[in-house]
C-alpha cells in the first residue's frame, strides 16, 4: 500500500495546478516548481529549502508558535505583524512610556527591551519518518535522537494526510528575543476592528524584534552578554513593488485547514457549531461593546479581548457566507456519491462514507457540547482568577507569578464579568443538548433562584472580584470560594479538544484509510497536507477580485485611502499627527510612487494566496525571492477558504514592504535600522 501511495504521490508530481490553492511542504516543493516558474517564479527548489546551503527556510521563523517572522538583516532583525508582537508591545508600556499608543523605537542596542518567555524558532529540517515510526521506533525516541544534534534543539512529530504520512520537524530555538521597534496603533491597528477581515485596507500591522544568541552564535537564555544573531539567510527587501499579476510567495507557519472532510463536518460547522459560536459572541460583544462606550478605563481594559473575541466572530460569519455561496455541502455530496460508486467493488474502501458517517454521527454531539462549555462557562473570568491566586498561595505551584495576579486584573472589571456571566450561563442553558446539562450546575443554580441572583451571589460573596478583595485570603479561603465552587463543577468536563471535530480519534482514524483512498480516485487533483501549524508554502499572483456586479477591487491601496480615512473622533480611525503632517508637508522621500495617477505611498497589497491564522506575519515575496509585503489578513469572504478555496474570491492581505519601510523612516526616525537591512 505505501508503495501505491508513492506512485500516487509521484504522479501529482507532473500535473499542472488547477488554482492558486494549496500550503506545500517546503522539503517537497520540487513537485510545484514547473507550476511555479510558469507563474514566473525564478529561483530554483533549492534556494526556498535545501539542507545542504543557507535557502530562505533559513530566514522563515515561528514567532512565538502562533505567529511567522522573518529575518530581514545580517543582525537577526525579524519583522512580523504588529498584532504579532501586541503582547511584548503591551508589556512594556505604562502610562509614562506608552508604546502602544506612540510606538517604540529603541535607538541603539542598549535600548532593545527583552521579553521573558517569548521564543523564535527556525527550522533546521524536516524529514518524513513515516517508515521508522512503522518500524517501531517511537517518536519520543526519534525526537530525543534529533534534538541531539544542535544547541537548544526542538522536535516535533507531525501527521500529514490524517497520519498516513508523519514528518520530524527539527528546529533551533531562540530564547532571547527583543522589541526593536512598533509603530503606534493608530497606524499598527489602524482601521482596528472596523476594518478587520475587509478589503481595502489601509493597516501598517507590523513591528520589529531582534534575535539574540551567545558569543559563538548558539541560542542562549537571556543575557547582557548575548550578541545579535547572525543568521545564516536573511531576506533581500525589494523596493521596486509589485503590480496586479505579479507572482508572490508565501512562507510561513498556517495553523489549521480541513481541505478533505466529508459534507456532514461541513454541515456541522456550517450548521451546528460556527451559528451557535456567532451567536454566544455577539451577544458577549453587545456587553463588551457598551461598557466601553460608557466607560473609557473599560474600553481601554477590553480593547484586546473584545478584539479577540470578535477576529474569529467575524471570520466565522464569512466562512459560513462562503460555504453557502459556494454550495460546499451539495457538491461535497456529489464528490461523495462518485466516490461511492467507485469504492464499490473495493473491500478496502466501499465502507469508508458509511463508517464516518456514524463516526461523526456518535461524536458530533460530544464535540459541540464541548465547544459550547468552552464558548459560554469556558470564558468566564472571575473563575480564572480564583484560580490563580489560590495556585499563586499553593508552594509547590510556582507557575503564577503576583505580576501576572496584577496583570489579570488590570484588565478586569467585575461588572463586565458579571454582566458576561449571566449572559454566558443562560447561553449555555439555551444551547445546551438534552440530558447534558451538568445536574450539580442545576442544583447550584436553583438553590440560589435562577441564573440572576446566583450570579448576583457568585459576585457578592467571592474574594475574586478584584485585587484588593482578596488580598488577605488564605489558601482555605480560596478553596471554598463560590467561583471555585463554580470552577469545581465544570472543570471535570472541560478538556482540551481536537481543533476539528474532525480529528476527533473516532473520526480520524477513517480519515486516514479515506485519504489514502481519495488520492486514488482523484489522482488528478492537486492534494496538500492539511495545515498544521508547520512550515509551507503557497504561491499566486497579486490581484483584485469582483466585490459586487460591476464593482473591482484593484489590489493596492495608498496613504491617500488613509487620509480620506482619518477622522479624529473615530478612534479606529484616529491616525497620529505626525502622519498628519508628513502627508500634508508630502514628504515622502524615497517612498514616494506614483499610483493610481497621483504621487503618493503604497499601504497594502491584495493576493492570491492560500492561507490562513498563523500566516500573520508571514512574509509576501517575488519571483526572486525579495521581500515585498508582510502578511497579515485575508478578506472575510474567503475565509471558507480553511475548508474550500475558491481561486475568483479568495485573498490574502499584506502590507506593501514600502509602506513599513515609509512608517520606520518617517514615522519612527528609525532610518538606522532600513541601513541594516538588504534593500534593492
Ligand atoms: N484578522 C487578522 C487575523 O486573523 C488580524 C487580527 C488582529 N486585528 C484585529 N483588529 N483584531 O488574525
Ligand atoms: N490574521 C491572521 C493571523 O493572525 C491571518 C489571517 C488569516 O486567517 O488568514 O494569523
Amino acid at each position: 500500500m505505501k508503495r501505491l501511495l508513492l506512485t500516487v504521490f509521484a504522479t501529482l508530481m507532473l500535473l499542472p495546478a488547477v488554482a492558486d490553492e494549496g500550503m506545500w511542504l517546503p522539503s517537497l516543493i520540487s513537485s510545484r516548481m514547473k507550476d511555479m516558474r510558469l507563474k514566473g517564479f525564478k529561483l530554483t527548489t533549492e534556494d526556498i529549502y535545501s539542507i545542504n546551503k543557507a535557502s530562505m527556510k533559513d530566514a522563515v521563523v515561528l514567532f512565538g508558535g502562533f505567529c511567522t517572522g522573518e529575518i530581514i538583516s545580517e543582525e537577526g532583525l525579524v519583522l512580523t505583524n504588529h498584532h504579532c508582537g501586541y503582547d511584548a508591545i503591551q508589556s512594556h508600556s505604562a502610562v509614562e512610556h506608552d508604546y502602544l499608543t506612540n510606538g517604540f523605537w529603541a535607538r541603539n542596542r542598549q535600548e532593545e527591551l527583552p521579553n521573558e518567555g517569548l521564543w523564535v524558532r527556525i527550522l533546521v529540517r524536516m524529514e518524513e519518518v513515516t517508515d521508522r515510526l512503522a518500524a517501531g521506533a517511537t517518536r519520543e525516541e526519534l525526537i530525543a535522537e534529533a534534538v541531539k544534534e544542535g544547541k537548544n534543539y526542538r522536535a516535533t512529530i507531525e501527521q500529514m494526510y490524517y497520519g498516513n504520512q508523519q514528518f520530524l520537524f527539527l528546529y533551533q530555538q531562540f530564547d532571547d528575543v527583543r522589541l526593536v521597534g512598533a509603530p503606534p496603533s493608530s497606524i499598527g491597528k489602524f482601521g482596528g476592528d472596523t476594518d478587520n477581515w475587509i478589503w481595502p485596507r489601509h493597516t501598517g500591522d507590523f513591528s520589529l524584534f531582534r534575535i539574540y544568541a551567545d558569543q559563538n552564535n548558539e541560542p542562549a537564555a537571556y543575557s547582557t552578554e548575548n550578541v545579535p544573531y547572525r543568521p545564516k539567510r536573511h531576506f533581500t527587501v525589494s523596493t521596486r513593488g509589485i503590480d496586479e499579476g505579479d507572482f508572490t510567495m508565501i512562507y510561513g507557519f498556517p495553523g489549521n485547514t480541513q481541505q478533505y472532510i466529508t459534507s456532514d463536518a461541513v454541515k456541522y460547522v456550517q450548521h451546528r457549531s460556527d451559528p451557535m459560536k456567532i451567536d454566544l459572541r455577539t451577544r458577549r460583544l453587545e456587553i463588551i461593546g457598551k461598557a466601553q462606550e460608557a466607560d473609557p478605563k473599560v474600553r481601554i481594559q477590553y480593547a484586546a479581548k473584545h478584539a479577540n473575541i470578535a477576529n474569529a466572530w467575524k471570520k466565522w460569519q464569512g466562512e459560513v457566507m462562503g460555504l453557502e455561496r459556494l454550495k460546499t455541502i451539495e457538491k461535497k455530496e456529489a464528490y461523495e456519491a462518485r466516490f461511492r460508486a467507485w469504492a464499490a467493488d473495493k473491500a478496502e474502501y466501499a465502507h469508508l462514507l458509511d463508517s464516518l458517517e456514524a463516526a461523526y454521527a456518535s461524536t458530533a454531539d460530544w464535540y459541540y457540547m464541548q465547544e459550547l462549555r468552552n464558548e459560554t462557562i469556558g470564558t468566564i473570568e472571575l473563575w480564572k482568577g480564583a484560580f490563580m491566586r489560590l495556585s499563586a498561595l499553593q508552594s509547590d505551584n510556582k507557575q503564577i507569578t503576583p505580576a501576572q495576579i496584577e496583570t489579570f486584573y488590570k484588565d478586569y472589571d467585575a461588572e463586565v464579568d458579571k454582566q458576561l456571566t449571566v449572559a454566558v450561563l443562560k447561553g449555555f442553558e439555551e444551547y445546551c443538548l438534552e440530558g447534558a446539562y451538568p445536574a450539580k450546575l442545576k442544583t447550584l443554580i436553583e438553590k440560589h433562584g435562577g441564573v440572576e441572583s446566583y450570579v448576583e451571589y457568585l459576585y457578592r460573596e467571592s474574594r475574586a472580584t478584584s485585587l484588593e478583595k482578596g488580598l488577605e485570603a488564605n489558601e482555605e479561603q480560596w478553596k471554598s470560594d463560590p467561583a471555585l465552587e463554580l470552577y469545581l463543577i465544570i472543570q471535570p468536563e472541560m478538556c482540551r479538544i481536537p481543533r476539528n471535530l474532525s480529528n476527533v480519534e473516532a473520526i480520524e482514524k477513517w480519515f486516514r484509510p479515506y485519504l489514502k483512498a481519495l488520492m486514488e480516485f482523484d489522482p488528478q487533483r492537486a492534494f496538500f497536507p492539511d495545515a498544521n501549524m508547520t512550515l509551507r508554502v503557497s504561491y499566486g499572483a497579486v490581484a483584485g477580485y469582483e466585490y459586487a456586479d460591476g464593482e473591482y477591487h484593484i489590489p493596492h491601496t495608498t496613504l491617500d485611502g488613509i487620509i480620506a480615512k482619518d477622522n479624529p473622533a473615530i478612534y479606529d480611525y484616529d491616525i497620529p499627527q505626525s502622519l498628519r503632517e508628513v502627508y500634508a508637508a508630502k514628504d515622502y522621500g524615497r517612498w514616494a510612487v506614483e499610483m493610481e495617477g497621483k504621487r503618493t505611498v503604497p499601504v497594502c497589497i491584495l493576493a492570491t494566496n492560500h492561507t490562513t491564522g498563523g500566516n500573520s506575519g508571514s512574509p509576501i515575496l517575488n519571483g526572486r525571492g525579495e521581500l515585498v509585503g508582510l502578511n497579515f489578513d485575508r478578506t472575510w469572504r474567503s475565509t471558507m477558504s480553511d475548508i474550500a478555496f475558491d481561486p475568483t474570491i479568495c485573498r490574502n492581505i499584506g502590507v506593501d514592504i514600502r509602506y513599513v519601510l515609509f512608517v520606520i523612516d518617517k514615522i519612527g526616525g528609525a532610518s538606522y535600522l532600513i541601513d541594516e537591512m538588504t534593500l534593492k
